[in-house]
């Protein structure tokens, strides 16, 4: 049984996650270390401990933190943390701040500390309301007993530090997740993704040096200054060393949120932790980690193991470590359209191949689930989604694309099933095309002229059909 360490209080009978309970268990031992240290040397403690960030990139965490300025630059600096979790599948950073938020507090604490922040922004996804309570009874817990808003020797910790931590609550966009888009949202400003360079560590938060990470990456942190870099590297592998929260769902016996080591094999979270795949039946496709890392196919899925490397070797990536089950009787169309729906509603729209791209994926595989697909269909959809792929403001024009590019890449005969038959194999119903929230036919033949004029411009020939509904709108 591999040890725990994020899920031992939750997990224990009883634990209710109240300052005293947290601190009858070693809870805030690891921000007197921390305080008794320098800035420096808890980031270096952190660096040595190779944790690599738990928000979707995999960065390491150490070295993220020496980007921020010397000591010597006067000005004022920022924590934001990043507890937006609205990556489909993705349910982990709830768990820590609902069941054991002193721990989030801590680590928030020790974060900001090393990067010598005097305040930290934790921005919350706005329909977690249960987390921003616990969050905030935790903070007054703390404020009250001198830990936040007061010089840090007052409450026995030693030092003049002083730490404020805020929580903001997000308006339930998923952009708001992508660290530049969070800090204009924090400042009060539309959710917008900024261009990079410059990047957080000099132009953060009201243009000031921020370091943004995820919950459960600064959760992690307590743990590695009372137990030590070295005991962290026990668990996980060399390139990802320590646990990740594997939020399992979808077609499985016992879905829900465990902590396993990183390095783990996929088959053992699906078959062990998580009961098997239902109903007895077996196991088609796995979505490894959150929506935008795509779907994998059950051979490839037999043999991977859940790390960076290992799910970057299967052709996909850890990203929030969340993984979607899909049984045999699941419709991968569909499935890839349900995640360009999402991706379509949510994309913010500055960035032409990401807002249209994203539009005319949702209403391609649309038309294929409906048995209305064209026989150019499956190269539209790869042109388009090649045309969607690091060439943005930011990342959620890939995540949009990943999803659509893997189904293709390994369930590419079940799309031209359903355009060579003209239904939905699985006997699924007709879906709507969701565009603006107007689904009725008229709208439909608006956009396919508009989807008709831009694959066009990708220089990608059209059946009669679709030509004639571009002329009918
Ligand atoms: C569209 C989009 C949505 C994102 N949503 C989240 C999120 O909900 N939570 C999160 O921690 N990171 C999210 N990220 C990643 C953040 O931009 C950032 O990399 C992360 O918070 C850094 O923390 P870490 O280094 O601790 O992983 C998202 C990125 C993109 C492109
Ligand atoms: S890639 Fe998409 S979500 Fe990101 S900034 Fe551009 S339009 Fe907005």
């Amino acid at each position: 049984m591999a040890e725990k360490y994020l899920l031992t209080r939750i997990e224990t009978p009883g634990y209710g996650g109240s300052l005293r309970e947290y601190t009858a268990t070693g809870g805030y031992e690891a921000l007197k270390l921390a305080l008794a240290k320098k800035p420096e040397e808890v980031c270096g403690i952190v660096k040595d401990s190779g944790l690599r960030g738990r928000g979707g990139a995999g960065f390491p965490t150490g070295l993220k933190w020496t980007f921020m300025p010397p000591a010597t630059d006067p000005r004022p600096r920022y924590l934001a943390v990043n507890a937006d979790e609205s990556e489909p599948g993705t349910c982990k950073d709830r768990v820590l701040m609902e069941r054991d938020p002193h721990s989030v507090v801590e680590g928030v604490m020790i974060a900001a500390y090393a990067i010598r922040a005097k305040a930290a922004y934790i921005y919350i996804r706005g329909e977690y309301r249960a987390s921003k309570a616990a969050l905030d009874r935790a903070i007054a817990e703390a404020r009250a007993a001198g830990l936040i808003g007061k010089p840090l020797a007052s409450s026995g910790l030693g030092g003049e530090v002083t730490l404020q931590v805020y929580t903001h609550v997000g308006a339930g966009a998923y952009i708001c997740g992508e660290e530049t888009a969070l800090m204009e949202s924090l400042e009060g400003k539309r959710g917008h993704p900024r261009p990079k360079p410059p990047f957080p560590a000099n132009f953060g938060l009201w243009g000031q040096p921020t370091t943004v990470n995820n919950i459960e990456t600064v959760t992690n942190v307590p743990y590695i200054l009372t137990r030590g870099p070295q005991w962290f590297m026990t668990m996980g592998t060399k390139a990802s060393p320590g646990n990740f929260l594997c939020g399992i769902s979808g077609h499985v016996n016992r879905p829900g949120v465990y902590e396993v080591p990183l390095g783990i094999k996929a088959k053992e979270i699906i078959d062990q932790i998580a009961g098997g795949v239902w109903k007895g039946r077996k196991l088609k496709a796995l979505i490894p980690g959150g929506s935008s890392s795509g779907f994998l196919p059950a051979p490839i899925v037999e043999t991977m193991v859940m790390d960076h490397d290992g799910t970057k070797a299967a052709g996909s990536m850890f990203g929030t470590g969340a993984m979607i089950v899909l049984d045999e009787t699941t419709c991968v169309v569909r499935a890839t359209k349900v995640l360009c729906q999402f991706y379509h509603h949510e994309t913010c729209g500055q960035c032409s191949q990401c807002r249209e791209g994203c539009a005319w994926l949702d209403q391609i595989c649309t038309r294929i689930e409906n048995g209305d697909g064209h026989a150019s269909d499956v190269t539209a959809l790869l042109a388009l989604a090649d045309g969607m792929r690091s060439k943005t403001i930011c990342a959620l024009s890939d995540a949009a694309a990943i999803p659509v590019q893997l189904a293709v890449q390994h369930f590419r005969a079940e799309f031209e099933q359903h355009i060579a038959e003209r239904r939905c194999p699985f006997g699924n119903r007709k879906m709507e095309i969701h565009h603006d929230g107007l689904h009725d036919e008229s709208h439909i033949h608006n956009t396919q002229s508009v989807h008709t004029d831009v694959l066009t411009l990708h220089g990608i020939q059209h059946g009669d059909r679709v030509v004639g509904a571009a002329r009918r709108a």
